[in-house]
């Protein structure tokens, strides 16, 4: 069996030489060693800026918050929004995991599953849940899912856009 449930890439594929410099370059940097601000490193957050600047996203350093990886926001999102969530049904497995894990710890609210098929959410069955009075915070969606690889239709994306708007909730991609 074959599990496909983790991005894990073929370990001839890393440019390891590159990280091996990079890595070294970064603890030449006293400041690396130290402690820093809780929201991430500044000169990272003002180039993040600068890149999703180029995607059309006018924002700055202070909107941007640097996390160790996806699942650490995820985390965080979980724990803050915290109500009733949608999710895509089969969704990543690791945002299962981490779900049961904060939500373990406070008062939490309800997972409403949603199918997908090869044109990513059923935006439609999404639309049946919230017009019965569902009122979610967020929906997590992955436009490529994981484990199916199926990508999220641009249509869709608009169909879920406006609901997002009509029905006030957030989508985490
Ligand atoms: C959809 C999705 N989100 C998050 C992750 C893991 O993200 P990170 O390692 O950045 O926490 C994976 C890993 O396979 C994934 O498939």
């Amino acid at each position: 069996m074959i599990d496909l449930s983790f991005g894990i890439p073929d370990p001839e594929l890393l440019p390891i030489p590159l990280i091996k410099e990079a890595s070294l370059k970064v603890i030449e940097d006293i400041r690396s060693l130290q402690y820093g601000p809780v929201e991430g490193y500044v000169e990272a957050r003002e180039a993040l800026a600068k890149l999703v600047e180029l995607r059309g996203i006018q924002t700055d350093k202070n909107n941007i918050v640097l996390t160790s990886g996806a699942k650490e926001a995820l985390y965080i999102l979980s724990f803050l929004m915290n109500k009733d969530i949608v999710i895509e049904e089969p969704t990543y497995q690791g945002f299962i995991s981490l779900l049961k894990f904060s939500y373990g710890f406070s008062y939490g609210g309800s997972v409403y599953t949603i199918p997908l098929d090869s044109e990513g959410i059923k935006v439609e069955e999404l639309e049946k849940i919230l017009k019965k009075g569902v009122r979610p915070s967020f929906l997590y969606t992955v436009t490529i899912n994981n484990p199916t690889g199926y990508v999220t239709h641009d249509d869709n994306k608009k169909y879920l856009l406006e609901l997002a708007e009509d029905y006030d909730f957030k989508i985490i991609e």
